[in-house]
């Protein structure tokens, strides 16, 4: 049966993260996996979900089926985080496993009612946006973003671009702390886009992974609310992974906007239905409970906003150390989120995993999130001495 089978695609992350658990290095560096950690290297639960957690282990009657929208509870207060109101006209919710279950979900969706739809993607992207759109049967396509040199947008490229897209384009959006550049769209721009939209046609699909990590939660949402008033139909997905920290919960939600809200709830059912299901709920509910404790809610505030503080530190102790090394890095401390694009050859990536143990993945991204305060002189000391 499986003699024939082609072999499997290489994923650019999780092959740095394979090489990096095999390496007997004691010293070695990964910079690779988008996951937070604190200054001792740990990604560690948070302990509003601890105490969520602990609650739930107390108080819960049953482990049987929910529905195949997941947890409503949970749809409710993330609708209200992400759009600003629980109940907003138009809208529908649902849970999935992760943002990635979400991906999914609404490119078959798309791939439904639009089959010879073109989904653009910025250049770079998240390495999984193209392969989860090509999996549903959709065309892709790449917009211009980065602009490497400088380590900003390519602003005029990028508005070119979307001035192209019509009624058979999605144009797919990150709501903010871009993965992998770290480059977000400044709120004129998302204006910009909004007058674009209601002219042009084009369905805007913003991917949200990060609220809280770049700006504040309110603020890292504003851009794709000022989009959601102006668009007719929009497409969300949301990750509880990282603002949260329940990576491996899989805990994520997708939201639609459409004038036919109940037929796309339909084949948003039958399209889960026929592949997972119903996403697990653990996560969720955990969620739900934080959100619905005004207690939990500001410890998860505190800790996220720790969280952001130590990321955006980092930034600037990293451009510091470059810039004593000689190389001028001042980009990085304008970059939002976890991550931000280094501009390193293929060659000079294999040189600092090969001569330094530092695993960083193709193209250059870095995870900031993941480097240690007493790691950073090294790190950039390595960078400038390899790089070259
Ligand atoms: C932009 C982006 N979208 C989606 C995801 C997937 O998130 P999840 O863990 O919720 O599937 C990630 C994870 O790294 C991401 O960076």
């Amino acid at each position: 049966m499986f003699q024939n089978l082609a072999p499997a695609a290489v994923d650019p992350i999780l092959s740095v993260a394979e090489a990096f658990r095999a390496d007997p290095r004691p010293h070695k560096l990964d910079l690779g996996v988008g996951v937070y950690r604190d200054a001792n290297g740990n990604t560690p639960v948070m302990t509003a979900v601890r105490y969520a957690e602990q609650q739930l282990a107390q108080t819960q009657t049953s482990k049987s089926y929910v529905g195949l929208g997941g947890n409503m509870r949970f749809s409710r207060v993330v609708t209200q985080l992400i759009l600003g109101n629980a109940e907003p006209t138009g809208w529908f919710t649902m849970q999935t496993p992760g943002a990635s279950g979400g991906l999914r979900l609404l490119a078959d969706l798309i791939a439904a009612s639009r089959p010879n739809a073109t989904v653009w993607i910025s250049d770079p992207s998240y390495v999984n946006h193209a392969p989860i759109m090509r999996a549903a049967g959709l065309r892709v396509a790449s917009y211009p973003y980065l602009d490497v040199a400088s380590g900003g947008l390519r602003r005029e490229a990028f508005f070119e671009a979307v001035a192209g897209l019509g009624q058979d384009d999605v144009l797919l959006l990150h709501g903010c702390c871009h993965n992998p550049s770290g480059v977000d769209l400044e709120i004129d721009d998302w204006q910009q886009l909004a007058s674009m939209v209601s002219q042009q046609g084009f369905l805007p699909f913003v991917d949200l992974a990060y609220q809280g990590f770049g700006d504040g939660l309110e603020q890292d949402a504003a851009g794709l609310r000022l989009l959601a008033d102006a668009s007719e139909e929009m497409l969300v997905v949301y990750s509880c992974s990282k603002h949260f920290g329940l990576y491996r919960e899989r805990t994520g939600a997708a939201l639609v906007k459409s004038a036919g809200s109940k037929q796309v709830q339909g084949k948003l059912f039958e399209l889960a239905r026929r592949s997972y299901t119903m996403p697990p709920d653990h996560g969720a509910e955990v969620v739900a409970m934080i959100i619905e404790s005004a207690e939990l809610t500001a410890l998860w505030h505190s800790e996220l906003y720790a969280m952001r503080q130590r990321v955006q530190s980092t930034r600037h102790q990293l451009a510091d150390a470059l810039s004593t090394n000689g190389m001028e890095a001042e980009y990085l401390c304008h970059h939002k989120g976890m991550f931000s694009m280094l501009p390193l050859s293929e060659a000079s990536i294999a040189r600092l995993r090969d001569d330094a143990a530092i695993y960083i993945v193709a193209g250059g991204r870095i995870n900031l999130a993941g480097l240690a305060p007493n790691k950073i002189d090294t790190l950039a000391e390595a960078i400038v001495r390899l790089a070259a």
